[in-house]
């Protein structure tokens, strides 16, 4: 046995592909993807628009089901986890960022995050902070009203970062979370989403195009066409 540093495997694909049908014509998304996620690593997933990086989040959060190849989460097959997938994700502490912060419109910010901190408690996984506590994290005490149309970008961003927090995630899957924002505004979102990590030790998984951006995580995983064709490690 080695005496290296124990790692814990969170989410692995092994030969994996995503086919969609688009009328009449296959869309090969993904092909032949092999991917391990370490428990509180950070993993840049580069590569241009069209590359297949939202298609490979959503399959590590069982939000879509692999065509070939099998996607687990600590041992197990997230296609297991079938019909309830988005809530079995949730109960697993995967969490998700858009690139637009996807916040319910007619929620303010204190119930978006309050309705995530509802449904994590239902799937028995709370952070035990109380959701004003999330937003105050985030640097939103001040907010808790507002409704998402009188929130900037950059605020739209950090309630939604407050919202993936109630569920205690041991991965948070990001995808462009800064796509949308100004590079002032973008790089105290990628700072915050540092530091809360910092603090609650999550594994991230964050899509972008942004060779800057990628730079911030300890490894890269370049896509081209639906294909994982390397980066520096
Ligand atoms: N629901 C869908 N139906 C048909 N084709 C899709 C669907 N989602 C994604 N695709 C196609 O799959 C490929 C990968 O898309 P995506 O994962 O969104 O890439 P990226 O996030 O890197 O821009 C693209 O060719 C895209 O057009
Ligand atoms: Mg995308």
């Amino acid at each position: 046995m080695s005496a290296a540093v124990e790692t814990t495997t969170l989410a692995a694909c092994r030969g994996v592909g995503v086919r969609y049908l688009s009328g009449e014509v296959q869309v090969v998304a993904l092909a032949k993807v092999d991917l391990t996620i370490d428990a509180g690593e950070t993993l840049a997933l580069r590569g241009p628009s069209g590359s297949g990086k939202t298609t490979l989040l959503h399959l590590l959060g069982g939000l879509v089901l692999p065509s070939e190849g099998e996607v687990h989460w600590k041992g197990r097959s997230l296609a297991l986890l079938d019909a309830a997938a988005r809530g079995e994700a949730r109960a697993a502490g995967i969490a998700y960022v858009f690139q637009g912060s996807n916040l319910l419109p007619n929620l303010t910010a204190l119930e978006n995050v309050a309705f995530a901190a509802w449904l994590a408690a239902k799937a028995e996984r709370q952070t035990g902070l109380e959701p004003a506590e999330l937003l105050a994290l985030v640097g939103l005490e001040g907010k808790g009203d507002a409704l998402p149309t009188e929130l900037s970008g950059g605020e739209g961003q950090r309630v939604a970062l407050a919202r993936s927090l109630a569920q205690m995630p041991e991965l948070l899957l990001c995808d462009e979370p800064t796509g949308h924002l100004d590079s002032d505004t973008a790089g105290r979102v990628l700072d915050l989403i540092w530091a809360l990590r910092e603090r609650f030790d999550f594994a991230l998984v964050l899509a972008t195009h942004d060779p800057g951006v990628a730079a911030r995580c300890e490894r890269q995983v370049e896509l081209a066409d639906g294909r994982v064709i390397g980066g520096p490690r």
